[in-house]
């Protein structure tokens, strides 16, 4: 099956925090684990560069020519993703050809349809979200997110009759529970939609930057009108159609909580009025705070991904972030809570199970196993729920459930260590502890597999311990993981998975 997954794409002044790397380490998992289990996965991430911010950013840096300033700080951004190991398939620009090409196309449909007239605009612009805000939506006369007063504009724009698609939408929404996720969201849009869901100014007047609106060039097609056609431009849309039409309709958007109106509601108008089919599911996370403050550059409080990762390797902070906020909730960082996280869950649980098994297995210089003996039930029965529990979390985007059945298994293993005492067993019955060092070999290798989503170093290092090819397993996932599905035939114990920095 086709799985085509996106995340925002960013605004590039300045560069990537914590929230950010958040968003992109959790479209990744979801294409791993779609590569994993043998998808056909596209994972679309990229910039957006018409922003009036990252012009006014790339003044105040001094540069002359903006575009040089934007493929700076976009090869930055993209810099970061490899740095931190993220497998998009295509990072689009908005500055790029293709894109552009893109974006007349869709407004050229869109208005052949009828749905563009010009007006007039009297009301709040916020700078920080790029978006024209509601006098009731402003906490104490300031943005609610950028903690700013907004400017007071009054221009006459082009104006893109979304309300004409109210109806559909909301009849949409009510027939696709999964279209906007998690629940509490889904009723914040259908509120929004129902009470608030006007016309939607599509052009600004066009200063030094943006995309000229092919129907008079002193207005720029509206950034977010502009950014939100990536998601199409960026599998074909307008340059390859064959590509389009494999990815197109994209499986999942994820965004934050702040920009789900743009997603939930101006987006799928746009793609009715174009007579495009609708994104199947739309997954709102939440926000990474500290301190219970929203982290961010107006914030003054940002964290750079980069340096976390080095200090503690990539799939460390892939598991915090993935770990510490219920996805779809808010979470608070903290050093000392990733400190505690490491210690408890991977030290002294993951990393103690795997080391501990093959510390027995190499000891009695372990050979596969024909016969499992009477335990194998129970193990196979209890690996089968983690099974069930893991996809269906992948499924249902319910992301912490399957990151957390991957340590139910290691908590089983470990409670079965205890209770069998295979090192006490060996001196009275050997082959019965074989047996049941066969049952502990096959749980680690089911939780390398499980884990890879999470946190692929890691799989990859057990695989290696298990002397197996990630070849034979990234594409054939759930087979794979069949209990027994493959024998391990060669242990080769290396360092522990995560020691703990006292014993380094
Ligand atoms: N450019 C728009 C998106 C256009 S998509 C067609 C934009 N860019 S952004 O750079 O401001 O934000 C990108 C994403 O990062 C958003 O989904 C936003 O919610 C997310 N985050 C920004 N700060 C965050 C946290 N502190 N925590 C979690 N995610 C947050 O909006």
């Amino acid at each position: 099956m086709k799985y085509y997954i996106t995340t925002p794409i960013y605004y590039i002044n300045d560069k990537p925090h914590i929230g950010h790397a958040y968003a992109t380490i959790v479209a990744d998992t979801f294409a791993r684990y779609h590569r994993l289990i043998g998808d056909d996965v596209f994972f679309l991430t990229g910039t957006d560069e018409n922003s009036q911010k990252n012009v006014e950013a790339a003044r105040r840096c001094g540069a002359r020519d903006i575009q040089k300033y934007l493929d700076t700080q976009s090869a930055v951004w993209k810099q970061t993703w490899r740095d931190l190991d993220i497998t998009f398939t295509d990072f689009i620009r908005t500055t790029e050809e293709r894109h552009i090409k893109g974006v007349l196309d869709f407004f050229n449909r869109v208005h052949a349809k009828g749905d563009i007239y010009k007006g007039t605009y009297k009301g709040f612009y916020c700078k920080g979200c790029e978006a024209f805000v509601r006098e009731a939506d402003l906490i104490n006369g300031m943005c609610q997110f950028h903690k700013k007063t907004p400017q007071v504009i009054e221009e006459e724009n082009y104006f893109f009759r979304c309300s004409k698609y109210k109806n559909q939408l909301l009849a949409h929404i009510n027939d696709h529970p999964e279209f906007v996720q998690p629940a509490s969201r889904r009723n914040e849009i259908i509120n929004y939609i129902r009470d608030h869901f006007e016309d939607v100014s599509i052009s600004r007047e066009k200063g030094e930057w943006g995309i000229p609106l092919p129907i008079d060039s002193t207005h720029a097609v509206y950034v977010w009108f502009d950014a939100l056609i990536n998601y199409l431009t960026g599998i074909g849309f307008g340059w390859d159609e064959k590509l389009f039409a494999r990815y197109w309709p994209a499986d999942a958007h994820i965004v934050g909580k702040d920009i789900i109106k743009f997603h939930c509601a101006l987006w799928p108008a746009m793609l009715i009025s174009a007579e495009l089919p609708l994104p199947k599911r739309i997954f709102a996370h939440g926000f990474f705070t500290i301190d219970s403050e929203r982290i961010g550059k107006s914030m003054g409080n940002a964290i750079d991904p980069l340096a976390l990762a080095h200090t503690w390797g990539i799939d460390v902070l892939r598991y915090f972030l993935l770990r510490e906020i219920p996805f779809g909730g808010d979470g608070d960082f903290s050093v000392a809570r990733l400190e505690s996280r490491y210690a408890s869950d991977l030290a002294k649980r993951i990393g103690n199970f795997v080391s501990r098994v093959l510390a027995l297995a190499e000891k009695i210089s372990y050979i596969s196993q024909k016969n499992f003996g009477a335990y194998e039930r129970e193990a196979s029965t209890v690996v089968l729920a983690v099974h069930e529990k893991w996809a269906k979390g992948f499924e249902e985007y319910a992301l912490h459930d399957s990151l957390d059945s991957v340590w139910d298994l290691a908590r089983f293993g470990d409670q079965f260590i205890d209770k069998t005492k295979p090192w006490a067993l060996m001196k009275e019955d050997q082959s019965a502890a074989m047996q049941i060092i066969g049952i502990l070999v096959e749980l680690v290798r089911q939780s390398s597999i499980l884990v890879y989503p999470f946190m692929p170093h890691t799989a990859e290092k057990m695989w290696k311990q298990l002397s197996l090819d990630s070849n034979n397993i990234i594409g054939n996932g759930i087979k794979s993981a069949d209990w027994r599905h493959t024998t391990v035939s060669q242990i080769v114990k290396g360092p522990h998975l995560f020691p703990l920095k006292s014993e380094t």
